[in-house]
């Protein structure tokens, strides 16, 4: 059985169909990567799956629970966490406090972020009292993705963390991503769309035009010869 399961979602902003009819499933212990050209519904997908927008159709379904209705807050509670595109870290809170609020959403009631959390980004720790908006676009990314383990999910949608990232901080990101992967059998989605990290780093691929999966499969099988045409400008 799949971690995540989505089963025909559609997203509408008033007239604009943004996700249409789309069927996705994360299992644990992978990378799954959602890739597409600009304005083709990635960011739409990952906020419909969140509950962060309410869907036009279809349904969520994550370990085994019906979550098509629930708001952001109790998905969140049953495992579901995103990194957001442009990473939202707020600027005036200390690192410490970045992930502290998201405490909130946990389901055990733990009060204090785990140091093995911390342990995965040991730029984090050296700059815990650091603003948020004092670290570079690395260490923000890196900040983002500690916020949404704070949770402890099992499943964490990461909207393209790669973007406006330097080349040796996005090995990093990778490095981090299959790690939680392998070790805490997290099934993770991945919004991306630089294809050499998505070659390197991804078990399985969909390809999203103008809302709907125009292409999917597994990642060892990816070429620029044959999904290309989805992906070129
Ligand atoms: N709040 C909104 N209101 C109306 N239309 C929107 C809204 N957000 C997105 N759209 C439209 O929905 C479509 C999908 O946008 P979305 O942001 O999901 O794409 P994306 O694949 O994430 O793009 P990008 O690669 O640039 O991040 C686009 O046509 C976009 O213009
Ligand atoms: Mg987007």
């Amino acid at each position: 059985m799949s971690m995540l399961d989505v089963r025909s979602l559609s997203t509408r902003y008033g007239a604009v169909v943004a996700v249409d009819g789309v069927d996705l499933s994360a299992q644990a212990g992978r990378i799954t990567c959602v890739m597409g050209r600009n304005g083709t519904g990635k960011t739409s997908l990952m906020r419909t799956i969140m509950g962060q927008i309410k869907a036009h159709a279809g349904t969520v379904t994550v370990d085994g629970h019906d979550l098509s209705t629930a708001p952001a807050h109790a998905r969140a509670m049953a495992g579901v966490s995103l990194v957001p595109q442009g990473r939202e870290i707020f600027p005036k809170l200390t690192v410490a406090e970045n992930l502290a609020v998201a405490l909130s959403a946990r389901s055990d009631g733990l009060r204090k972020v785990p140091d093995d959390l911390i342990d995965l980004f040991p730029i984090l720790r050296q700059f815990l009292k650091r603003m948020g908006g004092d670290l570079s676009g690395g260490q923000q990314q890196q900040l983002a993705i500690a916020r949404a383990l704070v949770t402890n999910p099992k499943v964490l949608l990461l909207d393209e963390p790669t973007e406006g990232i330097q080349p040796n901080i996005i090995e990093d990101i990778g490095s981090i991503l299959r790690r939680l992967a392998k070790e805490r059998q997290l099934a993770i989605v991945l919004v991306e769309q630089y294809f050499d990290f998505v070659q390197r780093i991804g078990d399985d691929f969909l390809i999203l035009d103008r809302g709907r999966v125009v292409a999917r499969g597994n990642c060892a099988d990816l070429s620029m010869d044959n999904v290309g045409k989805h992906l070129s400008v």
